[in-house]
C-alpha cells in the first residue's frame, strides 16, 4: 500500500465519505477505453448499497471515436440474467461529458445512482454500458455491488 491509498484508507475509517476505486471487468469496450471506475460513497469492497440513498458512479475513460451522442445502458444481472435497470439520466452528455466526443481525449462520465428503498437485499453484477452513436460500446463494464438495508 502506498502513502497515498493509506491515508485514503485511514481518512474512510475516520468516518469522512470517500470514493472508492471498483474493481471492474471489461465486457467488451469497442471504440473506448476504461481507465478507473469509483463509485461515492463507497467504503467496502464489493460496495454497499443502503436503500433509499444515492451514490454517484463516475467512469473515466477515453474515447477512439468521435460522437455526438453517448447513451447509458443499465443491466442489474441477477442469477445469470441481465434486468434492464433505470437510471434517471440516460445521456451522458448531460452526465459530465462535453459532447461532441472525441477521439483521443478522457472524460469522466459521472452521473447518480439512486437506489431505491423497493429494491431487494442482494448481491448483484451491475453492467453498465455508454454507447456512441453507431450504439458500440465507448465503453462496458462489470463489476459488483451488494444492496442493503
Ligand atoms: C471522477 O473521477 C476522476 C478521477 O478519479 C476525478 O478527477 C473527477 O473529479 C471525478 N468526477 C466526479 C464528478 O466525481
Amino acid at each position: 500500500m502506498d502513502v497515498r491509498t493509506g491515508f485514503t484508507v485511514l481518512f474512510c475509517i475516520i468516518g469522512f465519505t470517500c470514493a472508492r476505486k471498483v474493481q471492474f471487468k471489461d465486457c467488451g469496450s469497442t471504440t473506448g477505453k476504461v481507465d478507473s471506475v469509483d463509485i461515492d460513497p463507497c467504503d467496502s469492497t464489493p460496495c454497499q448499497l443502503h436503500k433509499g440513498k444515492s451514490y454517484t458512479v463516475n467512469v473515466t475513460f477515453s474515447s477512439s471515436v468521435d460522437s455526438k451522442t453517448s447513451t447509458a445502458v443499465v443491466h442489474g444481472i441477477i442469477a445469470g440474467v441481465p434486468v434492464p435497470f433505470p437510471v434517471p439520466i440516460e445521456d451522458g452528455c448531460k452526465s459530465g461529458i462535453q459532447c461532441p466526443i472525441q477521439k483521443q481525449i478522457t472524460y469522466h462520465y459521472a452521473t447518480e445512482l439512486p437506489v431505491k428503498s423497493e429494491y431487494p437485499s442482494i448481491k448483484v453484477v451491475v453492467k453498465w454500458e455508454l454507447r456512441d452513436d453507431d450504439k458500440h460500446d465507448l465503453f462496458c463494464i462489470l463489476f459488483p455491488v451488494e444492496v442493503v438495508n
